[in-house]
């Protein structure tokens, strides 16, 4: 079993902060290098992260050969590429959501893992909040029956709350190209998504979408209100859907985002709620359970969304250090963004679209 892991961040914009926060609280983890474009900004955070090298260029980065794994954190359009270089030049990866723009630059990155025989590991955090793996636990166990149903809601709020966010990291999710789709139902979405996969043990089948495209300014808008339902395959008939409300005017508390995510899962025999998530708009327990007559408060949950990434990234050191593969790997991720890119396709095209017509036309 390996020592300890070395971990290169590449990519040192707003979501860095929280990313690092599991390799900092690893007792068998260092961070040793950091790569940004803007030299100050990798400065600033190498001297906080302590990690004594700091490179401007990816290769110099991936020439290093005191790192064992690379976490990339950069826009959307430099995954696929940034991900095979690093694993072809040896190094682990972890790799942040939505893995890709497409289904065929995943595959590319998917290949050079198999190639190259280093671990893939696609980071949604969302699966690693606290009170989602608590959803999770309490499905699994039975806790409502047979999951039958889920329903999703995101909410964002008033823009001048929360933290600060760059203009530079806005603006990058505005365009179709860098972004790969829209800000909130393809980027932010790939959490629900994933979570639609996640609590309800069936694949997706079929997904019927209305984005509607709100402008907020000259070249700033938001991909809300929008409603996507699914239907999973096989039996019994299982359905879900994801709201997403522009609440503009709203106060969201949040130390992050101005967003907060909300599920409602139906089983045969009960019912769970997930009450929070990026925000704390609800002064409720993070998980309730209805089940019997009875409804339950899961109080003593960690509700920070911070915490999610702390525990990612303790998960991607343990499963290095451990040989395992940590979740989420290719194939998996692969599903997830096929169900992303057939929601964004169903909305343009006013249609219902399947996930085998999207995985099929990235085979040929
Ligand atoms: N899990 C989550 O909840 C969550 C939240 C926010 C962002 N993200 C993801 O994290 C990634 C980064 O998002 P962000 O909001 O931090 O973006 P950001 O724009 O704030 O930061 C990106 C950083 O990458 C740097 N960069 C750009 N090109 C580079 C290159 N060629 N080499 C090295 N550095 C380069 C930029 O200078 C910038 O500092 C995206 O994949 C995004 O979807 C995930």
């Amino acid at each position: 079993m390996r020592e300890e892991l070395r971990v290169g961040i590449v990519g040192c914009g707003r979501i860095a902060d929280l990313q690092v926060l599991g390799y900092l609280a690893h007792p068998r983890c260092r961070v040793v290098a950091v790569c940004d474009l803007d030299a100050v900004r990798a400065g600033e955070r190498a001297r906080a992260w302590g990690a004594p090298r700091v490179y401007t260029e990816l290769e110099r980065l991936l020439a290093d050969p005191e790192v064992d794994a690379v976490d990339i954190l950069t826009p959307h359009h430099l995954h696929a590429e940034q991900a095979v270089a690093a694993l072809e030049a040896g190094k682990h990866v972890s790799l942040q959501k939505p893995p890709t723009r497409t289904l065929a630059e995943l595959d590319a990155v998917i290949a050079a893992a198999a190639r190259t025989g280093r671990v893939l590991r696609v980071f949604e955090n969302f699966m690693h909040y606290p009170p989602h793996r608590k959803a999770k636990e309490l499905i699994d166990a039975g806790a409502i029956g047979t999951p039958i149903s889920i329903r999703l809601k995101t909410a964002a709020g008033r823009l001048t709350d929360g933290w600060r966010v760059e203009a530079s990291s806005q603006a990058w999710r505005m365009s179709r190209e860098h972004c790969g789709g829209g800000p909130t139902t393809f980027d932010h979405g790939f959490h629900c998504y994933q979570m639609a996969r996640h609590l309800i043990p069936a694949e997706v089948e079929r997904v019927h979408a209305f984005i509607h495209w709100t402008r907020l300014g000259e070249d700033a808008f938001y991909d809300g209100p929008a409603l996507i339902s699914w239907c999973y395959a096989g039996d019994p008939p299982r359905m879900g859907s994801w709201e997403v409300i522009a609440s503009l005017g709203m106060r969201v508390r949040s130390k992050y985002y101005v967003s907060d995510d909300r599920i409602e899962v139906h089983g045969s025999d009960g019912i769970l709620w997930v009450n929070r998530c990026t925000g704390q708009l609800l002064d409720e327990p993070s998980v309730v359970l209805y089940r019997d007559g009875q409804t339950r408060g899961y109080h003593d949950l960690e509700t920070d969304w911070a915490d999610s990434f702390r525990l990612g990234g303790i998960d991607f050191v343990d499963a290095l250090l451990s040989g395992r593969q940590p979740a989420l790997d290719g194939a998996e991720a692969r599903k997830t963004l096929a169900f992303a890119l057939a929601a964004g396709r169903s909305a343009a095209e006013g249609r219902e679209v399947t996930l085998a017509e999207v995985l099929a036309e990235a085979g040929r």
